[in-house]
């Protein structure tokens, strides 16, 4: 059943994180259900800009619905990752997704301030939910591409000021993590500081950690062992964010590793089987790799088992 995303983040906050799973076609949509499903956890299905123009966003939502009658026991909310203004008003008008994230934390203060006030003011038109970054994380999004140098953590100062002004329901915070497979190329680690100070200034406002996938190096092994070439992938210790899922960060967004199971699941199966060229074969085994590595990150969020809970906590 698709809910609310306020919802999930209000029987989350402080106890542990929803995970936000990117995705972009059939393969990832059954792993992510198996995978959430097998773990009995809630969870979040992020579609990007990208994602929606990969094949086509009906396709995608298509999907999503046929996905919600296969496992009429799942408890998700749809949710548009990294949207500029004009997407955010189509997803908006559209009336399938639960919240969306609008993304103008690379335009100056103000400007940001404004473009999220508008989107707030035509989300809660709907009763959808709206996330907005403050600051700037480093990385490459298939839009937007920040180097290091550029990256910006969050300005404590201006926090309290954005939510007020802007009526945003939760807040992605810079936090010293990036997108992509090569996070902490330089000295930097995650900011822990900076999510307590907001919890300080917001109680109980859900935040939200974008570029959370750990670069699992089991996976970058095996891909490169299969033909692969990711020199010096790296992501985000696991340890830390269960931890920032216990400081109010509700929402943990990983898109990399589920492209890295992708990766190695393909080249391997390509690799034993060169005489292959049917797509369900190594479709089976990412499917079935997928849904484990769900089952896992789920484990290290703490939303596994929370199913029945959240179950009830919806019904009151
Ligand atoms: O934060 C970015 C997500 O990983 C989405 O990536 O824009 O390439 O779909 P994408
Ligand atoms: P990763 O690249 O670390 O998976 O981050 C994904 C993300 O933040 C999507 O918004
Ligand atoms: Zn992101």
């Amino acid at each position: 059943m698709i809910v609310s995303t306020q919802a999930l983040f209000k029987h989350a906050y402080g106890q542990y994180a929803v995970g936000a799973y990117n995705i972009n076609n059939a393969e990832q949509i059954m792993g992510l259900f198996r995978g959430n499903m097998d773990s009995q956890a809630p969870f979040i299905i992020q579609i990007s800009q990208g994602a929606r123009g990969y094949t086509d966003k009906r396709l995608l939502e298509a999907m999503i619905r046929a996905a919600d009658q296969i496992f009429p026991d799942a408890l998700f909310a749809v949710h548009l990752d990294h949207g500029d203004e004009a997407t955010c008003m189509d997803c908006l008008a559209g009336g399938f997704y639960s919240s969306v994230m609008i993304d103008a934390s690379h335009e100056p203060f103000d400007q940001n301030v404004a473009i999220t006030g508008r989107v707030v003011d035509a989300a809660h038109k709907r009763k959808i939910a709206v996330e907005a970054e403050l600051g700037r994380l480093g990385g490459v999004e298939e839009h937007v591409s920040v180097d290091e140098a550029n990256a910006k953590l969050t300005d404590l100062r201006q926090v309290k000021e954005f939510v007020e002004r802007t009526g945003c329901d939760s807040l992605a915070c810079a936090i010293g993590t990036s997108h992509g497979a090569y996070k902490f190329t330089g000295s930097q680690g995650i900011h822990f500081e900076i999510i307590e100070q907001i919890q300080k200034l917001l109680p109980g406002f859900p935040l939200v950690m974008h570029g959370s996938s750990s670069v699992p190096q089991d996976e970058v092994r095996r891909i490169n062992a299969a033909g692969g070439k990711l020199k010096g992938a790296k992501g985000v210790d696991e340890a830390q964010i269960s931890k920032a899922g216990k400081m109010g960060v509700t929402k943990v967004n990983i898109d990399t590793d589920g492209r890295l199971v992708w990766c190695r699941a393909h080249r391997e199966s390509f690799r034993d089987k060169p005489e292959n060229f049917d797509l369900r074969s190594p479709g089976k085994i990412f499917m079935a790799e997928y849904a484990k590595y769900i089952v896992h990150k789920n484990d290290v969020l703490g939303s596994s088992g929370k199913l029945p809970e959240v179950k009830e906590f919806l019904k009151r």
